[in-house]
């Protein structure tokens, strides 16, 4: 299924939709998720925290959106969080260097080359405006960052650009009043907010958007990790353009350590468990140029879409970077003892982007039925925002009022969604187009024997169920995967 298709499913069924839409005014990059998106993202987080927080042990925090200047300085951001732009000195348009090249003559330059590379590539090949095909200036670099004022002088703060800087500031704290022993991971779900240049495709480039990030702190004279390899040693993973185990993978070299493997094979076992297709999936080792300033080893987890391949999660190595970094700005030790040695902890991230993560799992999951003339969202039973519908079949013969009843008796454990109006197949078809993976219609049986029809969404299957039973057999799909 398409982009288009998915983001009419989006507007129409209250998936997301643009922030400040009354306005013609508002800025691009800016989404709001409705009451299904909502749904559908809260359960997407249940996941990770199980998959990955809860089985590892993480600790999870949740720290200010808005930090001080000295952690953006400490951090590089303030140096390095650049984009190339290149501005038309005819109408003033300003693109994303690196994107327009690719898009006016397919040239892939990494984002982080130097400037002059992309004014070369400009020059030679005649590159003008996309807009008004007037001459374009030189290349420069544009802090993504946005700089905000706080209280009357203005003091300078930032709105973070990524949740992980205050895992990094905090760690001393956490590591001592949480008793934490290397390595240890502290996880983070919040918003993150950059200035990009041109923001587009609704979820997939925003300024304000969703990360689920995961730090590991670790003793980088211990990654050889063999116990924790053995975990998810049968894992496998297409990486590189082969399909190996996570075990191969070390032996092969293609992936540095057992530690780093250990942590790819979780990550790879919780998108499984979200219904991306992995045959669509790849993990891939960024080149020199492409890694962000603060990794030395970085593998993109990335899924194949209509649009092309998106970047879900960055999995940088980050060495001391960061907690070298602030420890000096800062005069704080940013040291912990590991056994009878002093350490200053390396970290390995799993940086998720969450409002990407939803639109491939939308996109992946959305089917066109054309025998039975129906769109389904085939969610994973776990994930749908509505988990069962109830309906009534008429809404006379006092059937209105039994449908409302087994309504309320359900719907403070599950996502309930009650309907009395319109035809019973238009109301299955709604049902299909948010994913909602049972139906309980109420008839006049219900009336005589306290039964009612189920209805499954993938397989359209009607049967007779007990409302004595009704409460187990939900319980019985809807759990999430252990
Ligand atoms: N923390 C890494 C990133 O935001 O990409």
């Amino acid at each position: 299924m398409n982009y288009d298709k998915v983001i009419n499913l989006a507007l129409e069924r209250g998936f997301y939709f643009p922030s400040c839409e009354a306005y013609n005014n508002s800025p691009a990059g800016f989404w709001e998720y409705g009451p299904n998106g909502v749904s559908l993202k809260n359960k997407f987080l249940e996941l990770w925290r199980r998959e990955l927080v809860r089985r590892d042990g993480m600790m999870e925090i949740d720290g200010s959106q808005i930090m001080a200047k000295s952690v953006f300085e400490a951090s590089g951001h303030l140096a390095s969080f650049a984009d190339p732009i290149v501005r038309c000195v005819k109408c003033s348009s300003t693109f994303r260097a690196d994107r327009m090249i690719a898009e006016s003559n397919g040239t892939i330059i990494p984002e982080s080359a130097d400037l002059k590379e992309f004014d070369e590539v400009i020059h030679k090949n005649g590159i003008l405006c996309p807009r008004c095909q007037g001459p374009l200036d030189k290349t420069r670099k544009f802090n993504m960052m946005f700089r905000i004022g706080i209280g009357p002088e203005g003091e300078d703060a930032y709105l973070r650009p990524e949740t992980c800087q205050s895992i990094f500031v905090d760690f001393p704290r956490l590591y001592k009043t949480m008793r934490g022993k290397l390595p240890v991971g502290v996880a983070q779900v919040g918003k993150s907010f950059r200035n990009e240049i041109s923001p587009r495709q609704s979820l997939l480039r925003l300024r304000e958007f969703y990360q689920a990030e995961i730090e590991i702190f670790c003793n980088p004279d211990k990654l050889h990790d063999t116990a924790r390899l053995e975990r998810v040693r049968d894992v496998v993973l297409h990486i590189d353009n082969n399909d190996i185990t996570c075990k191969d993978a070390v032996e092969n070299g293609i992936l540095p350590n057992e530690f780093i493997a250990y942590y790819i094979g979780i990550l790879a076992e919780f998108y499984q468990k979200t219904g991306i297709s992995m045959e669509k999936s790849r993990f891939r080792q960024l080149g020199e140029k492409e890694k962000a300033f603060y990794a030395s080893v970085a593998f993109d987890f990335e899924v194949e879409t209509t649009i092309g391949w998106l970047e879900l999660v960055a999995c940088n190595y980050r060495t001391d970077y960061d907690l070298g970094g602030h420890a000096k700005h800062s005069g704080e030790s940013f040291q912990v003892i590991d056994g009878d040695q002093k350490v200053l902890p390396h970290v390995f991230e799993m940086s998720m982007g969450i409002d990407r993560s939803l639109y491939c799992i939308l996109e992946h999951s959305l089917m066109e039925d054309e025998n039975n003339n129906r769109t389904v969202l085939s969610l994973k039973p776990y994930l749908a925002p509505r988990h069962v519908g109830v309906l009534s079949l008429v809404k006379k013969d006092g059937l209105r009022e039994k449908t409302d009843t087994i309504y309320e008796s359900l719907n403070r454990k599950y996502d309930a969604f009650l309907d009395h109006a319109g035809a019973i197949g238009r109301r299955y078809r709604r049902l299909d187009e948010v994913g909602c993976p049972f139906a309980i219609t109420v008839d006049h049986q219900t009336l005589q024997d306290d039964t009612v029809t189920l209805r499954e969404r993938d397989t359209m299957n009607q049967r007779r169920v007990s409302l004595s039973d009704l409460d187990y057999t939900l319980s019985e799909y809807l759990a999430f995967p252990v």
